[in-house]
């Protein structure tokens, strides 16, 4: 049985009769961390945080963003305000809400990066600096922020990327994610700081849409498929990029989340469960929608995909903690198809 802990000091206290060692294994069993994430409104924050509410307790996981939240964020939990570049503010929320580990996940992604460089470096690169400053400050049990397949760039091999390889980005968004990257390895060796990172490929997911990545055709694809029956894809055919379907990319976070620190060798690593180009995710979707027709008018994000690895050796990923992923891009289709059309009320046969 979990205990559910709304209160980890009171928790504490009521299970001090315990000897040491089955304390210490309770602890580590049943006292609830207690986790902040930010950018919990976008693509991927909306399915974490109800994922790790499941695991944790509602209130053990407060959610945060700069907007108004979706009633998904406030039905079993708390939703705060918060600006990163509010260092105030920010240290005070962690302090006041006990929080042991920081989900960052607030970030300007690839296509918008380039529209507002400026904007791009503020919120990925100063926010980062602030987080990465305030778990370093207040002594937090760990911090997680993504990286991204746009850590790479033109000059890193395409195939079959290696965890250790040459990172040249040419996008805001890119150099953003080496800086996170650098900077929360350096405040883990200098400072003993528990960072982690993930260079995800682009996710693809039912829930929340993404906002301005070149990875997003792949999921308005699915939109497009069920409602018009028709995609004019932004990247050319051919355009090969790692890919991931939302279940795994919760489960690797939370796996990595786990991981025992002491058999990490790497803090930021390569993950991955497929990789395709449009014509193959268009081929896949025709399955289920036979009459799908699918064109193609690539615009400035092909110059980007073009820069960014199209396919991705995660090996130091299993060996460390075990990463496996469930979807390939069969699985994955059948998955988004079911659950769109619930979604949007459409039949598809
Ligand atoms: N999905 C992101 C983007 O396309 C890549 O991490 O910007």
């Amino acid at each position: 049985m979990k205990l559910y802990s709304g209160n980890k000091k009171s928790t504490l206290k009521t299970r001090s009769f315990r000897a040491d060692i089955q304390y210490t294994q309770y602890l580590e069993e049943y006292v609830m961390k207690r986790i902040l994430v930010t950018g919990s409104y976008g693509q991927i924050g909306t399915e974490l945080v109800g994922a790790l509410r499941s695991k944790y307790g509602g209130q053990n996981v407060v959610a945060t963003g700069r907007k108004d939240p979706p009633e998904i964020l406030t039905k079993d939990g708390p939703y705060l305000h918060l600006d990163v570049l509010d260092v105030d503010q920010l240290h005070a929320i962690l302090k006041d809400n006990e929080i042991d580990i920081v989900i960052h996940n607030a970030s300007v992604l690839s296509g918008k990066g380039e529209k507002n460089p400026q904007l791009a470096y503020r919120t990925n690169i100063q926010g980062s600096y602030n987080v990465l400053e305030a778990v370093r400050i207040l002594g937090l049990d760990q911090v997680f922020i993504p990286s991204s397949i746009a850590a790479f760039g033109p000059s890193t091999p395409k195939e079959n990327t290696p965890n250790e390889v040459i990172m040249r980005p040419t996008t805001a968004y890119g150099v953003s994610k080496v800086f996170i990257e650098l900077w929360g390895e350096y405040y883990a060796k200098r400072y003993g700081v528990d960072f982690r990172s993930l260079r995800y490929p682009g996710i693809i997911s039912s829930e929340a849409p993404p906002g301005g990545g070149t990875t997003d055709y792949a999921v308005e694809i699915f939109y497009e498929a069920l409602k018009t029956q028709k995609y004019t894809s932004f990247l050319e055919k051919g355009t090969y990029l790692p890919m991931m379907f939302m279940d795994d990319c919760i489960k690797c976070t939370m796996d990595l989340i786990h991981a025992d620190v002491s058999k990490l060798k790497h803090r930021s690593f390569n993950i991955t469960a497929m990789s395709f180009a449009p014509e193959e995710i268009a081929a896949e979707i025709k399955k289920y929608i036979p009459q799908f027709e699918m064109s193609y008018k690539p615009d400035f994000r092909q110059q980007i995909a073009e820069s960014w690895p199209a396919t991705i050796d995660d090996s130091a990923a299993r060996e460390e903690w075990g990463w496996k992923p469930d979807y390939d891009l069969a699985a994955m289709t059948k998955a988004m198809i079911e659950r769109l059309s619930k979604k949007l009320d459409i039949a598809y046969q």
